[in-house]
């Protein structure tokens, strides 16, 4: 088991949850984060930092968000896109992932500022569809 970012930390990446992990398993893409399932040790310091409600541990993860387990591990680098469960996935993360461009993302291990409409999307509820898969920041 390990701590999972779900939908909400689209469009928002706060930031606040890479400050406290002692272990440093925090990855960036261009709009959200992911935890490194392998890397983290599940003491939950992360969870209450974040202002949207996005990290779970794995067995509270509600329903709805259940294919970020996949999205965690593809995109930190633990499981490679072959061996990955898509379902649930937006077609465009799927056709990403399985061509050339695909690439693990880099660790992130400070706080930034977080994303221009942080605030706004905070609010919106269904947001999956905008996940960037690139890694990094812009
Ligand atoms: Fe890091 Fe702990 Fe959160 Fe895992 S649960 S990502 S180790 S702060
Ligand atoms: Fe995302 Fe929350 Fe961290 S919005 S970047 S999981 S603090």
């Amino acid at each position: 088991m390990a701590y999972i970012v779900a939908e909400p930390c689209i469009k928002c990446k706060y930031t606040d949850c890479v400050a406290v992990c002692p272990v440093e398993c925090f990855y960036e893409g261009v709009n959200s984060l992911v935890i490194h399932p392998d890397e983290c040790i599940d003491c939950g310091a992360c969870e209450p930092e974040c202002p949207t409600t996005a990290i779970f541990e794995e067995s509270a993860l509600p329903d709805k968000w259940k294919a970020f387990i996949e999205v965690n591990a593809v995109f930190a680098g633990a499981k490679a896109p072959a061996d990955a469960d898509t379902e649930g996935w937006p077609e465009h993360l799927v056709d990403f992932i399985k061509g050339d461009g695909f690439e693990p993302w880099p660790g992130i291990t400070q706080t930034k500022d977080p994303l221009p409409d942080a605030d706004a999307e905070a609010q919106v509820e269904v947001k999956f569809k905008d996940f960037n898969p690139k890694g990094g920041a812009e």
